[in-house]
């Protein structure tokens, strides 16, 4: 049966009630595939919120490149993580932002009628890890909406309390919806993982994409000095507005990514393309990097190890080009280089980072705000990479620029991350 989205910022009950049944985008095991296929438009019950849990009405939802994986099915079925056994389908979604509908027994910070951003880290309270070490580290750690159903991709979202942060009033519902996902894995990154402190010299691969704009941006409030790399002069004017001090344009270092498989000769050729680029990332920040942001793999990580300085940090979340990845370990141990993996953040990550935003020391950076019929569509722009930019889905929020409570600067309006 055909669902009609045209009514989908019209809910009929008030905050405290939910209604039975709600509008969704659907994955189901039976038609993983490219994501215009995978995702349908489902009317499904609506979840109602546990101990400890919170449903949210989706105001306007963030999309990321996760949950392209999760329509393929690829390179794991997400199917078989956190509670999609017990649903048996997967609503994506692990950006939004939205207002607080119903309260599960034991929430006492957040009431009906708040309005939220979410972040996407779900833990159980009852692993010891959880109270003492990290979240991070508890067996139980999900990514919401992503190895979790509940996703934002709907008109409500299912979320634990600890997943909420106060939506910063100057932002609209689509500029709040854009950007904890990739920004709160930036600070955590550099603030905890990395340790930047101020006059720290970094290197940022991909300045430009949905990480780097942040962790540009945090470097300059921290007081640390970031050469951002990226693909095109107009990404690196973004960058420099953003507060790098200068940008380098990988165009002109081809030759020094690894592909694999190179025969000795070529990868001899590779290395010297690689210490000129080192080169000229010392003449831009004066030293070699104390840090260098990694997420890029196996095509730049050989480079990120051969320019951190010794005893400096090369801190990895993802590997785009691949997660295969071969390096000449003796420029790690000689100069005692450390690498550092990173995953998402905690609770109190994101909300030392969200209070940034709420300051608007840090601005979400966005490209394009779609309707709610967009979400099949926005997410094969990603998979084609016909993408410019961080796309929003107007949910709740019927036009653009809704949402703003108080005054403030915004999102950048940029085309960027592709
Ligand atoms: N573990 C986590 O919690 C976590 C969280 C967020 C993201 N991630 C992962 O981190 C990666 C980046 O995410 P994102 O949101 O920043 O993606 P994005 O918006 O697509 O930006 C990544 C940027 O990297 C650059 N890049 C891509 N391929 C490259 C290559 N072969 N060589 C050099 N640069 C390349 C591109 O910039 P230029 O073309 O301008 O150089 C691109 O814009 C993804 O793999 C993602 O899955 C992990």
């Amino acid at each position: 049966m055909a669902v009609d989205v045209s009514q989908i910022a019209s809910i009929e009950t008030e905050p405290g009630t939910l209604p039975a049944t709600m509008t969704a985008w659907v994955i189901r095991e039976e038609r993983f595939g490219e994501p215009v296929d995978a995702f349908q438009l489902e009317e499904i019950e609506t979840p109602e919120p546990g101990a400890f849990e919170v449903v949210v009405r989706v105001m306007a939802a963030g999309v990321n490149f996760n949950n392209v994986w999760a329509a393929l099915g690829e390179p794991v079925s997400v199917m078989k993580y956190g509670d999609h056994p017990e649903y048996g389908h997967h609503i994506g979604g692990s950006d939004a932002s939205g207002i607080v509908w119903k309260v599960g027994p034991g929430v006492t910070r957040w009431k009906a009628g708040d309005e939220v951003v979410i972040h996407c880290n779900q833990t159980s309270y009852e692993d010891p890890e959880v109270h003492g070490l990290d979240p991070l580290a508890a067996p139980s750690q999900r990514i919401w909406g992503y190895e979790t159903t509940w996703g934002s991709f709907a008109q409500f979202t299912k979320v634990q309390a600890q997943q909420l942060l106060p939506k910063p009033r100057h932002l609209s519902w689509e500029e709040a919806a854009s950007y904890g996902l990739t920004y709160f894995t930036a600070y955590r990154m550099l603030m905890d993982q990395a340790s930047l402190q101020p006059g720290h010299r970094v290197l940022i691969w991909g300045a430009a994409g949905g990480l780097g704009v942040f962790a540009v941006q945090l470097c300059k409030i921290a007081g640390a000095q970031a050469v951002g790399v990226v693909s095109s002069p107009e990404k690196g004017e973004l960058i420099k507005q953003l507060g790098a001090v200068d940008y380098i344009d990988r165009n002109e270092f081809k030759g020094m990514m690894r592909r694999g498989g190179e025969s000795p000769e070529e990868e001899k050729a590779r290395f010297k393309e690689s210490r000129r680029f080192c080169k000229a990332v010392e003449e831009k920040l004066g030293g070699a990097p104390d840090i260098v942001f990694e997420h890029v793999g196996r095509a730049t990580f050989p480079t990120s190890v051969l320019c951190v300085k010794p005893f400096g940090k090369v801190v990895i979340c993802g590997a785009t080009s691949g997660y295969q990845l071969d390096f000449d370990v003796r420029y790690l141990w000689m100069k005692q280089k450390q690498i550092i993996g990173s995953h998402f953040a905690n609770a109190w990550e994101a909300t030392k980072a969200n209070e940034l935003i709420e300051q608007s020391l840090i601005r979400p950076v966005l490209w394009q705000t779609m309707g709610f019929d967009k979400v099949a569509e926005s997410h094969q722009l990603l998979r084609d990479n016909k993408h410019l930019g961080k796309i929003a889905i107007l949910v709740g929020a019927t036009a653009e620029g809704q949402g703003k409570t108080a005054d403030g600067p915004g999102a950048i309006r940029a085309e960027v991350g592709a």
